[in-house]
């Protein structure tokens, strides 16, 4: 009798003990705790150091966020090529011609962008009656008048980089290969419009009858 009630016993404790453990083996996930996880290899996880935007004791702005030492410049962002990222020469005078080599695939790649970038304000034709006229935008002059058909390329180039007086920039969504290209289609728009029979190979003229 004795022995069975203690057999009984043992084997209700050891559960018990096991309840209890699992009980408390859950506790201890989800008990908050202010003390730092146990973490076998630290490595350098934790350490001294300042945070983005916080305060600091050490330099005299007391701000952790330091400036770049003066004339820095980020790498692949020289653009030492005034001519090429700008349209200017050293001098800082619009260059005449566009310093890209241009082929079929430049004109071609022009009159994409053109088409998408430019011609909601400027029409397809370049004559300043895009789309955007009839909602009541301030109507572009058109590309085919004297002053923009003299218009130094480089100028032309500047005006795509950063807008003229009503004109937004289009620095963001066209990058400098794609603004030469633009500037070589409203090139090409404009010859279009003040072209001679002279312009055309003597073998395509029948065509134009
Ligand atoms: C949102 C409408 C709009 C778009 C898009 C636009 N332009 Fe213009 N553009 C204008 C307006 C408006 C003017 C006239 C600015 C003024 O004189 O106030 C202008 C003027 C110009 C001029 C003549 C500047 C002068 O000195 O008279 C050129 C060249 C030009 N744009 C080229 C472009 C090219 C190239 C694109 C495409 C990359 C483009 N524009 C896209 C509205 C636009």
């Amino acid at each position: 009798m004795r022995a069975g009630f203690m057999k009984y016993f043992g084997l209700g404790l050891i559960i018990f003990l096991l309840t209890l453990l699992l009980i408390s083996a859950g506790c201890y996930r989800k008990r908050p705790s202010d003390k730092p996880p146990i973490h076998l290899n630290p490595n350098m996880d934790r350490q001294e150091k300042y945070k983005a935007q916080s305060e600091s004791e050490f330099f005299e702005d007391h701000s952790t966020m330091r400036q770049p030492v003066s004339g820095a410049v980020a790498r692949g962002y020289l653009r030492e090529d005034t001519e090429y990222y700008e349209g200017k020469n050293a001098k800082g005078g619009f260059i005449n011609k566009t310093p890209v080599e241009i082929d079929m695939n430049t004109l071609e790649r022009g009159q994409d962008r053109f088409n998408i970038y430019c011609s909601p304000c400027h029409s397809r034709v370049g004559d300043g009656r895009g789309i955007m006229i009839n909602k009541g935008y301030l109507p572009p002059p058109s590309f085919h008048i004297d002053r923009i058909r003299e218009m130094p390329d480089g100028q032309v180039y500047d005006i795509i980089t950063n807008g003229v007086r009503n004109m937004p920039s289009y620095r963001h969504q066209v990058n400098p290969d794609d603004r030469w290209a633009i500037v070589v289609y409203v090139r090409t728009l404009q010859r279009s419009r003040n072209a001679t029979i002279g312009d055309i190979p003597e073998e395509k003229r029948e065509e134009l009858k």
